[in-house]
């Protein structure tokens, strides 16, 4: 269902600072799978899941989901693919400082007209389920590192997504939230959700309901490991 052919993404091109993050990447992902990629700080996991989720393009190889070749297609096909079918928990979470939890969630479906009691609704579960229902309303600044971090998650699963990619979602969580983190993408996986999760964090590498294992180094697998 997400197949890297033979990619490279190289910053830089022609430059001095020239750097090739990722060196002819070949992997394949089965709908429903649970993937973990890790590998030391550098070695390209965040350049490889932007790549999936098509934000940005390689300069070798491509990217194709469910037959469609993403890497080959213009922006504005592309953010329509990633509003309907990826949700993306970010490293430096991307949310709008100045805007409150709920107005951050909302946002990535505002363009879609959405049914607001629907939404809502939909809204109160998420907040809810990660224990800051009362900071529907706040600014996201007043938030701290962990609360700001599960609005991410929330607005990543707002609209249901087929592909869930998260760079280093437990990373400001406490061990409790780590641990209902994990039990979320148990269940969501179990909805045949494709989830790829960048992470340093151990708590990932020996659960049993993930599939792979897939370990980069300078921009290279070198090891995938099934379970
Ligand atoms: N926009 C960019 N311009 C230039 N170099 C970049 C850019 N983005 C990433 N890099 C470089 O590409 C390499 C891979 O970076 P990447 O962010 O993918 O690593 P990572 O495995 O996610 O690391 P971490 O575990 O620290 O998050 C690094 O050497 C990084 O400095
Ligand atoms: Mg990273």
């Amino acid at each position: 269902m997400i197949r890297c052919k033979n990619i490279s993404k190289i910053f830089n091109v022609n430059k001095p600072n020239e750097l090739t993050a990722l060196k002819e990447i070949d992997l394949k992902f089965k709908e429903g799978e649970l993937v973990i990629l890790k590998g030391a700080s550098g070695s390209g996991k965040s350049t490889l899941l932007s790549l999936i989720a098509a934000l940005s393009k390689p300069n070798v190889g491509e990217v194709i989901i469910d037959e469609k070749r993403i890497s080959k297609m213009p922006d504005n096909f592309t953010s329509l693919f990633r509003r309907e079918n990826v949700g993306f928990i970010f490293q430096k979470y991307n949310l709008i400082p100045t805007l409150s939890a709920y107005d951050n969630i909302i946002l990535p479906l505002i363009p879609t007209n959405p049914n607001e009691k629907q939404l809502h609704k939909r809204i109160d579960e998420l907040l809810k389920t990660f224990c800051i229902e009362d900071k529907k309303d706040v600014l996201v600044k007043n938030l701290s590192g962990g609360e700001q971090q599960r609005v991410a998650i929330s607005r990543a699963l707002i609209n249901n997504p087929k592909i869930i990619i998260a760079d280093e979602p437990t990373a400001n969580l406490d061990a409790k939230l780590s641990l209902d983190f994990i039990e979320i993408i148990k269940s969501l996986k179990n909805d045949a959700t494709t989830i790829l999760i960048a992470t340093h964090d151990p708590l990932f590498f020996d659960l049993d309901f993930v599939d792979k294992i897939v370990e980069l180094k300078n921009g290279e697998v070198i090891d995938v490991s099934h379970s």
